[in-house]
């Protein structure tokens, strides 16, 4: 049985393995810095910790897993695109340090390359996986661009929202999950278990996500703060408060989510006094405990070795208190 560091280890060594055609160097430099600026690999750890559940060897899943992890990547470099986000991981994004047709450019090879490390997923199990994949790479998009439309509206409600995280976030960590599971051989009814617990573990993380880019520290969240009061994105966060706000309070915010110019430190202190004042920090610690709570119950009903179910549960309840 396989423990979380000895995994990402594995995925780490196979992203070094990767290797690149050398005819337009360029667009290779982007894709390698992104890669080997570090991540949690939290998705593909994910996948060979689910294929651990049910065999020994994760070789099979390595390639797959590997492939998620180039695909969330390229996911990250378009978002930084369309967020405006200048850091990431503490540098510079791949669209600051080099310019926006790049980050487009070197974010499409990726979405190939990813698929490259899924075609070498064996026969058996390939069609299952490339579909639970592409699936999921289509959500993702689906999710992105609500997350997009939201932007521009002043009024999102709780489950549009849950939705719109559902698809950008946590389809692709429950296809994480499931794939490990096919190329281990589970039946049906342990795959798509363990798809709902990733289902239920990205969503916490999305909403942890949305918290962190208002409270995290900077240097260990490596994501600039206030990026999302910045841009109006309607995270939980904005969500519960316009929903809890009255009277001064109230008119205070949703001028702050319609006003077109401002100065952005003075919009991110406003608005978050007005969090604070409201206890939304705790509120929304408690919605993504209770999907974290919600995952492991599902990961319970899986039928596999206690042991090895341990590793993934302390995985997923080690996500309650994350700070990056
Ligand atoms: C960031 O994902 C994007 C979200 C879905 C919130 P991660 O927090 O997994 O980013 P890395 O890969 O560890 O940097
Ligand atoms: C991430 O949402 C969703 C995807 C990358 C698909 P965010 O925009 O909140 O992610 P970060 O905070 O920039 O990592
Ligand atoms: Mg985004
Ligand atoms: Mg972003
Ligand atoms: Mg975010």
């Amino acid at each position: 049985m396989y423990g979380q560091a000895e995994l990402k280890e594995l995925v780490d060594k196979a992203i070094i393995n990767l290797t690149f055609s050398s005819e337009a160097e360029k667009l290779i430099f982007p894709v390698k810095y992104i890669l080997s600026i570090g991540g949690k690999r939290l998705r593909p750890v994910i996948t060979l910790m689910s294929c651990n559940l049910f065999r020994d060897k994760i070789d099979d899943a390595i390639l797959p897993a590997t492939g998620i992890e180039v695909f969330h990547n390229f996911t990250l470099v378009h978002d930084d695109i369309m967020d405006q986000a200048s850091v990431r991981r503490n540098l510079p994004t791949v669209h600051a340090k080099w310019n926006i047709n790049q980050a487009i450019l070197s974010g499409d090879v990726m979405a190939f390359i990813a698929n490259d490390c899924f075609l070498q997923t064996p026969p058996a199990a390939l069609l299952k996986v490339f579909r639970a994949f592409n699936k999921a790479a289509v959500e993702v998009c689906i999710g992105q661009q609500l997350d997009m439309d939201f932007e521009k509206v002043s009024f999102v409600s709780k489950d549009e929202y849950l939705r719109m995280i559902e698809l950008k976030t946590a389809v692709l960590i429950a296809a994480s999950a499931m794939i490990g599971a096919i190329i281990g051989e589970a039946d049906d009814k342990d795959a798509a278990l363990l798809y709902e617990f990733g289902i239920n573990l990205g969503l916490a993380f999305q909403i942890q996500d949305d918290l962190l880019d208002v409270y995290g520290d900077v240097n260990i969240f490596g994501k600039i703060s206030g990026g999302d009061i910045v841009t109006n994105k309607k995270t939980f966060l904005l969500i519960k408060a316009l929903e809890l706000a009255t009277g001064n309070t109230l008119m205070k915010l949703q001028e702050q989510v319609q006003v077109k110019e401002f100065n952005p430190a003075e919009k991110i202190k406003t608005v978050m006094d007005i969090f604070n004042q409201l206890n939304i920090r705790s509120i929304t610690e408690n919605l993504a405990n209770d999907y974290i709570t919600k995952s492991l119950k599902l990961l319970e009903k899986v039928n596999a070795d206690k042991d090895r179910k341990n590793e993934l549960f302390q995985m997923a309840a080690s996500l309650i208190d994350r700070k990056k």
